[in-house]
């Protein structure tokens, strides 16, 4: 099955990445948002991605212009019943998920697949509420999606094999690289990832250094691009509070439950880069770290 018209729930962070790939990559791409407001921040963002690209000689401005048109933006969730495919990419939370996937259930067709873009939920946990768990799939993406090249494709022990091609030819289309995961919290990549941003936080906690040495350590000593303070903000802390909090109920294991210091960020309304402040005050001057 060749998926060309797809569906995008969710434009923050990832949703409008995921929306922007997919129509550079010559789909016919709706995205919904919860309100206009979130809507135009997610429209601002997808075009000043585009922007970015064409500035750096990566876009020409008339293949800017084209992606745009493949592109609609909605408020309506009814937009999304024609859909080959819906992606999900809304809140980390499971209540929110099934909430959308029920209503999405009920008006599109039964050979829509669904997708979920999510960090830590289990596939299983989203497709068991709907009447086709085996057409639905994980597809997820890394932040920032237009420039990472990965993404892993989730199969549950019902998901089909047609749907699970279609979610991998579909990823390759974008450009990605797929990898094929189990149904597991935090599938590959965060397995490994969020104990070690966690980590971080764990030693900041217990005074090992400031903020800006463990960022610089960690990336003049192991060439990573972001240190682990720098990349938290960049995912968002309320996303990876969330993250963390839905792994370690999992798992049980300490590594993955969230520290104090990251709740505490969280409810201070300290997001990280989406709200100008977390590990760091993003200021226009330049980051200044957080100091406890
Ligand atoms: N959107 C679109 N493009 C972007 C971008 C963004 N937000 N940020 C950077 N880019 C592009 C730039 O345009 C540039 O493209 P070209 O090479 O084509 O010119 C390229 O990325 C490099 O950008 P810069 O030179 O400005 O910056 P950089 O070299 O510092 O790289 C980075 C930026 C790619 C974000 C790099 O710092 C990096 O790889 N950081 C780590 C990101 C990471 O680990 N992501 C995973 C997060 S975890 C996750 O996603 C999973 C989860 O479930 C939580
Ligand atoms: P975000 O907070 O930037 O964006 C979430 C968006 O979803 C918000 O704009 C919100 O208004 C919208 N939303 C909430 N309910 C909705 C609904 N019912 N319909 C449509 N839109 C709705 O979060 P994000 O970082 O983009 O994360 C989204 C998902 O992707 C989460 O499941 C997260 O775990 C996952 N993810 C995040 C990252 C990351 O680095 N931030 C990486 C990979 C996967």
């Amino acid at each position: 099955m060749e998926i060309t018209r797809v569906g995008v729930a969710g434009c923050g962070l990832m949703g409008s990445g995921i929306a922007e790939v997919a129509a550079r990559a010559g789909c016919d791409v709706v995205v919904r948002e919860i309100d206009s407001e979130a809507l135009a921040a997610g429209r601002g963002r997808v075009e000043k991605s585009l922007e970015r690209a064409v500035s750096r000689g990566k876009l020409d401005p008339a293949a800017r212009d084209e992606t745009l048109s493949r592109m609609t933006f909605t408020t309506s969730l009814d937009d999304l019943a024609d859909r080959d495919l819906v992606i999900e990419a809304i809140v980390e939370s499971l209540d929110a998920k099934n909430e959308l996937f029920g209503y999405l259930d009920a008006v599109c067709p039964e050979e829509t697949i669904f997708a979920s873009n999510t960090s830590s939920l289990t596939v299983t946990d989203m497709a068991a509420a709907t009447s086709r768990p085996d057409r639905f799939v994980g597809l997820h993406f890394f932040n920032p999606v237009p420039v990472m090249k990965l993404v892993e494709v989730v199969r549950t022990i019902v998901t089909s094999r047609e749907t699970f091609d279609a979610a991998r030819a579909f990823a390759r289309r974008v450009g990605k690289v797929p990898v094929a995961a189990r149904d597991n919290s935090g599938f590959v990549v965060n397995l490994l990832l969020v104990p070690y941003m966690l980590d971080a936080i764990r030693q900041f906690e217990r005074g090992v250094a400031t903020v800006e040495d463990i960022d610089t350590a960690m990336t003049l000593g192991c060439g990573y691009p972001m240190g682990p303070f720098t990349l938290c903000d960049f995912v968002g802390l309320d996303t990876l509070c969330q993250v963390a909090e839905i792994m370690y109920g999992e798992y049980r294991e300490e590594r993955y439950a969230p520290p104090p210091l990251l709740r505490r960020l969280v409810t201070m309304g300290r997001y990280g880069r989406k709200t100008g402040a977390g590990f760091y005050d993003w200021t226009p001057e330049g980051p200044v770290a957080l100091k406890v």
